[in-house]
């Protein structure tokens, strides 16, 4: 990655609050997602014993040596996807953690560098994989069926010109191939009208729901908050900031589902039969960022804080459509990166 690529650099959404909240931490944490390492600072200037870091942007592991030279024996960057933490704690020979912090999404490093192919504000080769490895956004649009691109950018972006727009892409990748960021925002401008009083940019839900697809963001963040809850102490918290609508409204029935002492008999059907509580929630209500904090990063405008205690060491299987998962057909799987 050049350096004069670089936009600007990343700001820790909601970290205050979460001090606010947990003032003083204990004990081994997890920042499954490291990204510019800001969750991670915080946690070790608030108590922190340990923290280990998480994340699959190969990107990040140079910003992560220099906490580990930091600090020796109190931080480890392990490279790889936090739906997965169990191993890789387990591979250091941990078996429970005190806290998890999962602050989901992209950061603004992988915004910002045009050569990431995120952003339809700075032309880049249209790729949005975070790990770098596998089939990238590129693959997606150039060989995917018609009915799975709507589909994506209708479940993933709830973009109401779904069809149209997966339409104009199929017609226009007979004559050149869309290879970068530019080509596609501008062949779904075409399509939509510039003249539309958009609040946002036309193309921004079908960018965020071609990143959400090609990277699996929805089924890794279940399969993290199932990891997580296992490998929690009792007593143990887990704290997730969510920056998208399905995203929070899978962790707020995950934490709901299992909050409530009382689960109506549907809720206790769909959870498998068990109606004892496994977490209790310290925020009652999803923590938002203040005016200040949008001032200063407008990017945090949609993000939610959400913060549990696990008070029962039991897990069962959830249904992933049971959490609001939008159910994509299996052949996105070879369009999906590493
Ligand atoms: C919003 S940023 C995190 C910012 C970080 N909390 C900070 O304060 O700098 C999200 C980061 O998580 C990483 N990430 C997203 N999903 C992941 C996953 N399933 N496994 C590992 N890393 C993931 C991304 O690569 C990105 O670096």
């Amino acid at each position: 990655m050049k350096k004069a690529d670089k936009v600007s650099d990343h700001i820790p959404v909601l970290l205050s609050d979460f001090s606010s909240l947990l003032p003083e931490v204990s004990g081994v944490w997890i920042d499954g997602t490291f990204g510019y390492g800001g969750y991670s600072r915080g946690l070790l200037n608030s108590g922190a014993t340990k923290v280990i870091a998480i994340d699959m942007d190969p990107d990040v592991l140079s910003r992560a040596k220099d906490f580990e030279k930091k600090w020796p024996k109190k931080f480890k960057i392990l490279a790889g996807n936090f739906c997965y933490m169990n191993e890789l704690v387990a591979n250091l020979g941990l078996k429970s953690v005190s806290g998890v912090i999962l602050d989901v999404g992209i950061s603004s490093m992988q915004v910002d560098y045009p050569s990431r192919g995120f952003s339809f504000k700075h032309d880049g080769p249209l790729d949005m994989r975070m790990s770098k490895k596998g089939a990238s956004a590129k693959d997606l649009i150039n060989k995917a069926k018609e009915s799975l691109i709507s589909e994506i950018l209708l479940k993933y972006g709830e973009e109401r010109y779904a069809k149209v727009i997966a339409k104009r892409i199929v017609e226009v990748r007979k004559e050149y191939p869309i290879d970068s960021t530019h080509k596609l925002a501008s062949l779904i401008e075409q399509v939509l009208g510039t003249n539309q009083q958009h609040k946002i940019h036309p193309a921004t839900r079908s960018f965020q729901a071609i990143r959400m697809a090609i990277n699996n963001e929805l089924p890794n963040l279940i399969r993290g908050l199932a990891s997580a809850t296992e490998l929690l102490e009792m007593g143990g918290l887990l704290a997730v900031i969510t920056f998208h609508s399905l995203e929070d409204r899978i962790v707020k029935r995950f934490f709901n589902l299992r909050t409530k002492s009382s689960n109506t008999l549907d809720e206790i059907k769909r959870i498998g039969g068990n109606s004892e509580p496994i977490f209790k929630k310290v925020n009652k209500r999803p923590v938002i960022p203040n005016l200040q904090e949008i001032s200063k990063n407008p990017r945090a405008r949609s993000a939610k804080l959400r913060i549990v205690r696990k008070m029962k060491n039991e897990f069962i299987d959830l249904e992933p459509s049971s959490l609001g998962l939008p159910n994509i057909s299996a052949s996105l799987r070879e369009f999906q990166c590493e």
